[in-house]
């Protein structure tokens, strides 16, 4: 019996996946490394380093950023970021979600370190159980570690919680953890949801009652 939900937030709960990307251009303009839809798309659930190595390795330039100058450049990306997510209101909560979340028992698992400040600026964090902290666990996303804590905290098996993701790393993550996996966004890049909705507005617990019920 489903008991609970674990949600992804950047580009589940909030509207915020657009920041990151204006953010980490920005990076990948002074590394020389060319922005491509495809780079964008595999660094939605990734952690700031792990998002910074793979925007250093897409223009092969590993060997020019040592562990030093790649701290400064992650550094310089949140600076960024953080100016842009200062101004996130209830307006940025993305559609559907206010009233999907008004249904239910949860907890979040981002990989953002800046988690429980877009909460909080969303006006969403009464609805939560726990916030999972990304330092906490042994590995990022596509790892399981972080979806199995979400299940943890709100003291369920993972057999009973459905976790939403728009990333194909927060997918298996999902997966990996035993729970079931909604996809939000392109069903090809999600290919391994076990149901998938093109936009967080088609996201009711009927509707993925529904889904669940015709697989
Ligand atoms: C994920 C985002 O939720 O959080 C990634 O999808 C981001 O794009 C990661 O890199 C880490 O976020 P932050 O806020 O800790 O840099
Ligand atoms: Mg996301």
């Amino acid at each position: 019996v489903i008991k609970g939900f674990a949600f992804d937030m950047d580009g589940v709960l909030a509207d915020t996946a657009r920041f990151h990307t204006i953010a980490w251009r920005k990076i990948a303009d002074e590394v020389g490394t060319t922005w491509t839809k495809e780079l964008e798309e595999g660094l939605k659930g990734i952690d700031r380093m792990g998002s910074l190595a793979l925007i250093i390795a897409a223009g092969g330039h590993e060997n020019e950023y040592d562990q030093t100058a790649r701290e400064a450049l992650a550094e310089k990306k949140n600076t960024n970021y953080r100016e842009l997510i200062s101004k996130l209101t209830p307006a940025d909560i993305l559609p559907g979600m206010q009233n999907f979340l008004d249904e239910l028992k949860l907890s979040v698992a981002s990989a953002s370190k800046n988690a429980p400040f877009i909460i909080e600026r969303l006006g969403l964090d009464d609805y939560f159980k726990a916030v999972v902290d990304p330092a906490s666990v042994s590995a990022g996303k596509p790892d399981p570690a972080i979806f199995s804590a979400a299940a943890a905290v709100l003291n369920l098996k993972p057999e009973q919680v459905i976790g939403l993701e728009d990333s194909a790393a927060g997918i298996k993550s999902i997966n990996g953890a035993g729970e079931i996996s909604v996809g939000i966004g392109d069903a090809t890049v999600l290919a391994e949801a076990d149901v998938n909705f093109d936009q967080t507005a088609d996201v009711t617990l009927n509707a993925i009652k529904e889904a669940l019920d015709k697989k």
